[in-house]
């Protein structure tokens, strides 16, 4: 199918229509936040499924019971798709955890005013690249990636999905990098206002590795239909890797996302984990 097909445009951004409608906006932009909401944000294929996980068990001091009961996408509902309107949000009890891969400047009226907690997840953008084209060929609902040369020319251009989204200069949970998982799991509960155990620490990190989050039903997307994602394509939890670009770019392709990378990000002052290697 083609792009008019699959998508509408909003505020400049492309989605999906099967996940949105004018409806679910209005609903998004119409939504009123409590101070002790969390929203994380992210740019597709950045980690958004993984924190879908390990937000709600920190919240729930390790009770497995949500991650293993609720589909990710009832679990931590994004805002702005369809679904939110079914899930009856405003009778859920505080602390409520949701999802969004919608830009800062997006944001509804209360956001600014309520200022809820914001978890904004970063990943080195060629990786979510790489991610992001296997995902392009295995769900019907975006249009087939087509070569990785005309895929990287659409991700550039934003074509591909929304935008990169710059909630960089405005909240940010400090710098944690998920290299170390346990120490990730703490840093995110500190944020959180959580103080776990040792123990529960542990055991979250243990529950949200690749390997385990890969056998979890209620995580792994294997509860949608083949019609919609066939993860004999490309698996919805593929590889968990940082780098896998290195497989994925040509030189000439890495040396063209340099260029536009460097240009876009000349005024953004912080050097990003990826910067240095
Ligand atoms: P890959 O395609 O590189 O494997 P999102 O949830 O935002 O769509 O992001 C999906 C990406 O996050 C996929 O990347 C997926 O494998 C990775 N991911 C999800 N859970 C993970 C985990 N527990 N550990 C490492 N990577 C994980």
């Amino acid at each position: 199918m083609t792009e008019a097909e699959l998508y509408s445009q909003y505020k400049g951004v492309y989605l999906p229509k099967i996940a949105h409608s004018p409806e679910s906006l209005k609903y998004f932009e119409e939504f009123t936040f409590r101070t002790d909401d969390i929203i994380i944000v992210t740019y597709p294929k950045s980690g958004t499924t993984w924190m879908q996980e390990i937000v709600p068990l920190i919240q729930n001091e390790g009770d497995m019971a949500s991650v293993l009961t609720l589909p990710n996408w009832d679990r931590v509902p994004w805002l702005e798709e369809t679904r939110a309107l079914e899930l009856n949000l405003d009778q859920r009890p505080s602390p409520r955890i949701f999802v969004s891969h919608f830009q800062y400047s997006m944001m509804p009226k209360s956001f600014y005013k309520v200022k809820p907690k914001v978890i904004y997840v970063m990943r080195n953008p060629k990786d979510v690249l790489t991610s992001s084209f296997h995902y392009h060929g295995m769900v019907t609902f975006l249009v087939n990636p087509g070569t990785v040369d005309e895929f990287l020319a659409k991700f550039l251009s934003g074509q591909a999905r929304s935008r990169p989204a710059p909630f960089l200069t405005s909240c940010l949970l400090p710098c944690v990098g998920i290299l170390d998982l346990k120490e990730s799991v703490s840093k995110i509960a500190h944020f959180m206002g959580k103080s776990l155990s040792e123990e529960v620490s542990a055991k979250i990190a243990d529950h949200c590795t690749f390997k385990n989050m890969k056998q979890n039903k209620m995580s792994n997307y294997s509860l949608v239909p083949e019609e919609i994602m066939d993860q004999k394509k490309s698996e919805f939890l593929r590889k968990g890797i940082i780098g896998d670009w290195k497989n994925f770019f040509t030189d000439a392709q890495t040396e063209c996302f340099d260029a536009v990378y460097e240009e876009r990000m000349k005024d953004v002052k912080l050097t990003f984990v990826w910067d240095l290697n």
